[in-house]
């Protein structure tokens, strides 16, 4: 049933590839135009939207903060992302024109069920996006948009995340279409991206050996650091969160610069510090990260930096370097992402931990 896996976390990362594939298939109709058939609010309607509130928890939560920066990006619409515990009770500004999206693997987080009670009554449209067709959310809402990743069983979501942040990609851009803003005359290019990253994320996961044996060398690490700027900053949020789940290692996510603000004061001796690099070149924060990494590394961090294949800018500052196939800053989270998972996975089992049932922690969490 694990089809030869230690654990189902294992084997989840290893589906991530067809995962992103299946979640993207059939988009398009004849005309290359987007189609998302579940999403059944008018195209009127979502003309008239003036803001999105993306709702969700734990993994969920920070696969909406990547989808923020590419919905504005594309749609120019204002979006906000929301812990769904915190959503309802602080009288959140919600109207008519709202455009409220929820994300739940499981379809039946009570914290993000009661977040689209609440949104629906002060009349927004809701979408869920959700990976367990019929539960209790996609019932709710107005629309769906079904993630296409098969069963996940490892309690510390993998595969839910990635096809989470492809469905974002693809809703995002189907919002673009609809209101008609330049990125809808480049949504084809964009989706031909999208179709080349499982190819891209099987890479990643063929070269992890380098990364299993990383997390032999920092088993004995009691806290471990995460940086990333712009879409690095969700996915650093994402790797310290896989640490704490399954690991129960004290680990952090922090934007690169915030750095200076505060945390860098944690920074000692052999601290392992990742760092996710934006593309270089194409991207303005390239070099301000490569600083923080010379920054980190001035005052004794060990660096694990996670960078595109051809940047030898950080070569001078990275102890270890994990390479990435390029793409574009927006979808790099897509590859970023795995090589986290596989640490976060494999320290686990070194530390003699069950990767799938962490203690303490439910796959779906059916209470406020
Ligand atoms: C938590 C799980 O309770 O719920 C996390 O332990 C998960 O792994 C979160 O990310 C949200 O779950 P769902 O099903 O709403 O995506």
């Amino acid at each position: 049933e694990k089809g030869g896996f230690d654990w189902f976390m294992r084997k989840e990362i290893h589906e991530q590839p067809q995962a992103v594939a299946d979640t993207l298939l059939g988009r398009f109709d004849a005309d290359r135009r987007l189609t998302l058939d579940e999403v059944r609010i008018s195209e009127a309607e979502l003309r008239t939207i003036d803001k999105i509130v993306i709702v969700a928890c734990g993994t969920a939560f920070y696969a909406g903060l990547v989808a923020k920066y590419a919905i504005e990006h594309w749609t120019r619409v204002p979006c906000e992302v929301e812990i769904a515990s915190e959503f309802r009770y602080r009288d959140p500004i919600i109207t008519g024109r709202t455009l409220v999206v929820t994300i739940s693997q499981s379809g039946e987080t009570a914290d993000t069920l009661m977040a689209v009670r609440h949104a629906r009554e002060q009349g927004a449209k809701v979408i869920a996006i959700c990976n367990t067709n019929g539960s209790t959310i996609p019932r709710e809402s107005d629309a769906v948009l079904y993630t296409h990743a098969g069963p996940e069983i490892g309690v510390a979501s993998t595969k839910g995340f990635m096809t989470q942040v492809a469905a974002c990609y693809l809703l995002g851009l189907y919002l673009a279409q609809v209101r008609g803003t330049k990125y809808g005359d480049e949504i084809a290019t964009i989706m031909r991206e999208l179709e080349s990253m499982p190819a891209k994320i099987q890479k990643v996961l063929d070269a992890q050996q380098q990364v299993l044996d990383l997390a032999a060398e920092l088993v004995d690490s009691k806290t471990v650091l995460f940086l990333g700027r712009h879409v690095g900053y969700p996915v650093a949020l994402e790797g310290a969160l896989k640490l704490k789940e399954i690991a129960y290692l004290h680990a952090e996510g922090f934007p690169a610069g915030e750095l200076k603000h505060g945390p860098i004061a944690l920074v000692e001796q052999d601290l392992p510090v990742f760092v996710i690099v934006p593309p270089q070149g194409r991207d303005q924060l390239h070099d301000k990260v490569v600083s923080n990494i010379q920054e980190v590394r001035a005052r004794g961090a060990r660096t694990i930096v996670l960078v595109e294949e051809g940047d030898h800018e950080v070569e001078p500052y990275a102890d270890v370097l994990i390479r990435l196939p390029q793409a574009s800053t927006l979808l790099q989270p897509l590859l970023a992402t795995v090589p986290l998972q596989v640490f976060a996975c494999e320290l686990a089992t070194l530390l003699g931990h069950d990767a799938d049932q962490p203690r303490n922690l439910a796959k779906s969490v059916t209470v406020e």
